[in-house]
């Protein structure tokens, strides 16, 4: 596999062609964004810290039977995947109430979520990603009423098999947000990003935030957190 010429570059990622034409680079860089690209700053190792965090997880995620963009490891810092067609909408999950909930809602932090809250997200950086429903993403042609039922289910699915993967790690899964796109044969696959930039992730007894709340909040440590999430979930980085 060769690696071919840039296709994409977004605030933490950069896609490559190569020179087969279902497959992609994707380079993780340092970059660290946050306020829909407001604050950026580039912390050193999170590249490496997150290629390898994205591809623990997702190897989880495809061995409870959802299928994922990721195909392997290049290098440090690079992944090959899949080539899907994006859909341009972002799936949250939330375990816990946080962030543009409690903005929203007003709603106190830490509230428990049970059964947990679905919501649909616009990925557009210039209008701050807009909340939108169903009946948005099916009028704009975003995507198939059957497409966000299996979009809907996989996301509970992957909630199913991640928030006791860092339970037992001693960790709450407090919200995430997960991409998908179709492939060739029109198969809904995951794609995007699993990592702690994408997530909220507290100590489950001190209720510490160990993932991108601590970039978006000026609390220091932000890439030491991510590797002590890995290594409490049993990946050495
Ligand atoms: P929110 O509380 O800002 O709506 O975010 C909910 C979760 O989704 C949180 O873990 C961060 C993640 N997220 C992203 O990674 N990128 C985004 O653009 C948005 C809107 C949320
Ligand atoms: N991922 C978005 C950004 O980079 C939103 C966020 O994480 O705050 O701005």
């Amino acid at each position: 596999m060769q690696k071919g010429a840039e296709l994409y570059r977004g605030k933490a990622k950069t896609v490559f062609l190569t020179d087969q034409a279902d497959l992609l680079v994707l380079e993780f860089r340092d970059d660290t964004s946050a306020f829909d690209g407001e604050k950026i700053e580039q912390l050193e190792r999170k590249g490496e810290v997150n290629n390898k965090f994205n591809h623990f997880i997702m190897q989880q995620i495809e061995a409870a039977g959802v299928q994922t963009q990721v195909q392997s490891l290049l290098s440090d810092t690079e992944s090959l995947v899949k080539k899907l067609k994006m859909i341009p909408v972002e799936c949250v999950l939330r375990n816990y109430a946080a962030g543009s909930l409690c903005r929203r809602l007003g709603v106190q932090e830490g509230v428990t979520l049970n059964p947990p809250t679905f919501e649909f997200f616009l990925k557009n950086d210039a209008l701050h990603d807009p909340m939108i429903n169903e009946s948005h993403i099916i009028g704009f042609n975003w995507a198939s009423q059957a497409q966000i039922d299996e979009m809907k289910a996989l996301t509970f699915k992957v909630n199913s098999v991640l928030s006791p993967l860092f339970a037992k790690g001693g960790m709450l899964l407090v919200d995430f947000k997960l991409e998908f796109g179709v492939d060739a044969k029109g198969q809904i696959i995951l794609g995007d990003e699993f990592t702690p930039d994408g997530c909220r992730l507290w100590d489950s007894e001190t209720k510490r935030k160990l993932d991108k709340d601590r970039f978006r909040q000026g609390l220091g440590s932000v890439v030491e957190s991510y590797i002590e999430v890995a290594r409490r979930i049993g990946l050495a980085l």
